[in-house]
């Protein structure tokens, strides 16, 4: 399987921080936020990873992580043209680079410490369709897409960012896809808000009956607010002082 991070968007959320500064080389403790994806790439048994970004920052990027060899990868490089095209947009810049693999996507400000490894390879024996990673929450705020699935781990419903949430599992930004994710992303129309929403992808394999989710422990999306961002130092410094995490 082949790694995909996403890095681009405008993470207007987080302005000022991010007018000059790519939101994923903003600082999470004691490293770069970034790193966090990258580590999960390399737990995860993957090798190749293609980073995504936007034209104004990529050169960033490769300042910062070079070839990849601090983590045992092999990085490469992609520009999203449109910084707000969409996550799916993003993916589908992976296209020549997968090659006829599968990809693991995760989103470039997901902090987490669970390991892929297993999930990666139960994923590698199915014979088609698509994996995502859901984190239970006591509450669910109304920044993240919700998933519904059965006890089996079938996914029956996911929906972006609702109202009236069906149930309290968040859709993380860790997917797997399957070789057909590409033709799938073709199908796509942009969203009200004029993306390629990758919601609208995961439910493609949704309405085909082969979406299945397994629940990660924890899991903080550190771009949707200075909250989040701030929790995120916090819960990584606070596992770093325990001896947790390096
Ligand atoms: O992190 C989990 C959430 O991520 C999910 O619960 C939602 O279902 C999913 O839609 C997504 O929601 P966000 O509102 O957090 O997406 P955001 O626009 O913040 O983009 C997430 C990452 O993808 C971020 O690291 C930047 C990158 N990105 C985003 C867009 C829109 C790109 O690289 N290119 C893009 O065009």
């Amino acid at each position: 399987m082949k790694g995909v991070i996403l890095a681009g968007g405008l993470a207007t959320r987080l302005r000022p921080l991010t007018w000059v500064t790519n939101k994923h080389l903003l600082p999470i403790y004691n490293k770069p936020m970034i790193f966090f994806p990258l580590e999960a790439m390399a737990r995860a048994g993957i090798k190749d990873v293609l980073v995504t970004s936007s034209s104004d920052h990529a050169e960033h990027f490769e300042t910062l992580l070079k070839s990849g060899e601090d983590f045992g990868l092999q990085l490469y490089y992609a520009i999203q043209k449109n910084p707000k095209g969409g996550i799916s947009d993003a993916i589908s810049l992976a296209r020549d680079f997968a090659n006829n693999e599968r990809i693991l996507v995760i989103l470039g400000d997901n902090i987490f410490q669970f390991d892929l490894r297993d999930a990666a390879n139960r994923f590698e024996k199915r014979e088609k369709g698509a994996m995502i990673f859901g984190m239970k929450m006591p509450t669910i705020s109304s920044q993240y897409g919700v998933i519904e699935m059965d006890k089996t781990g079938k996914v029956l419903s996911i929906e972006e960012k609702p109202d009236h949430p069906k149930s309290n599992i968040v859709q993380t930004g860790i997917y797997m896809y399957d070789e057909r994710v590409f033709s799938c992303i073709d199908q796509l129309a942009p969203s009200v808000r004029g993306e390629l929403e990758v919601t609208d992808l995961n439910n493609t394999y949704v309405a085909e009956g082969t979406m299945m989710c397994e629940i990660i422990d924890w899991w903080v999306d550190a771009g949707t607010s200075f909250d989040e961002l701030l929790r995120a130092n916090n819960l990584v410094a606070e596992k770093v002082r325990k001896g947790e995490l390096s």
